[in-house]
């Protein structure tokens, strides 16, 4: 963060740094949210592939339902207007699992998180930056690179953020995905989250889900998209082209260097000794 102006878009709530788009006050209020037991939340540390994943689920209903912006984001009326909602609700979240309001762990509510390889997460996240007038300028991929093993961009350490969601991953309730399973096999994720969110779906409708769900159909039809910040899963810009940028496994390889590398691997493995993964 180079200057004040700068300074200005990150704050810091629980130790955590969130851009001033969630303000202090909704941040503060997250726990008094009233979930349904129909919610389902999409959980995800962000550039995970969270858009991806809800562009499927939203493919999968018949019935009427909003995929509101995450719920962390915007200013202390937005639970009000979650609340105003009357179709069923898919709300995406970048949060910790241990910040999320309680009811939706009260409420037993569906939840769906979605993780990445952090090497892609981090240069995925380095690109979004850069691009973002809403976010830090980040000078260097060396710069942006230390930033994200320190825990300093937005969201914090995306070891935290993945060890809180994975205590969960065998409750009931929780559906674990990762972005490369649904690059290898997108049929049969498809077909995994159908099952969790039990809905009814034929094959065919499966395929007809991954061919429009592809990397490029939904690059070419962002134009089409509501760009609404508010009903979009990324709530920091309405510049699709952002979002949509290469959608590949490993181009961390093009941005690494060798000594990169092996810090990144010495602190996974450090940080990562509690996963089970
Ligand atoms: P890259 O920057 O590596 O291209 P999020 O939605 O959580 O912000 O994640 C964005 C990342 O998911 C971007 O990664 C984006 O290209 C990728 N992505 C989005 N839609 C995709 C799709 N249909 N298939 C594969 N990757 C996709």
């Amino acid at each position: 963060m180079s200057n004040p102006s700068e300074t200005e878009l990150i704050h810091m709530f629980k130790g955590i740094p969130f851009t001033t788009r969630s303000s202090l006050e909704l941040l503060k209020s997250l726990d008094t949210f009233d979930a349904r037991e129909d919610d389902v939340l999409l959980g995800s540390y962000p550039k995970s592939g969270t858009h991806w994943l809800a562009g499927v689920i939203t493919k999968l209903y018949n019935t009427p339902i909003t995929l509101t912006s995450p719920i962390e984001f915007g200013d202390v009326s937005k639970l009000e207007e979650l609340n105003k909602l009357s179709s069923k609700r898919i709300i995406p979240t970048h949060l910790d699992y241990n910040m999320l309001p309680s009811n939706f762990k009260n409420k037993n509510c569906k939840m769906i998180y979605i993780s990445r390889n952090p090497k892609d997460t981090a240069v995925s996240m380095y690109h979004y930056y850069r691009e973002n007038p809403h976010l830090p300028t980040v000078d260097t991929w060396t710069a942006f690179f230390d930033l994200f093993l320190e825990g300093g961009v937005v969201c914090g350490s995306w070891f935290d953020h993945f060890l809180s969601w994975e205590e969960h991953k065998n409750d009931k309730n929780i559906l674990f995905l990762f972005y490369e399973d649904m690059k290898k096999d997108l049929p049969k994720i498809v077909k995994e989250i159908s099952v969790f969110l039990d809905i009814d779906i034929s094959d065919d409708d499966i395929q007809d889900i991954c061919t429009k769900s592809s990397f490029s159909e939904m690059k070419n039809n962002t134009e089409k998209e509501n760009s609404d910040p508010s009903h979009t899963v990324c709530a920091l810009t309405s510049n699709r082209k952002l979002i949509f940028r290469k959608g590949t496994v490993g181009d961390w390889k093009n941005h690494f260097t060798p000594k990169q590398n092996l810090k990144f691997e010495e602190i996974f493995n450090e940080k990562m000794k509690l996963s089970k993964m």
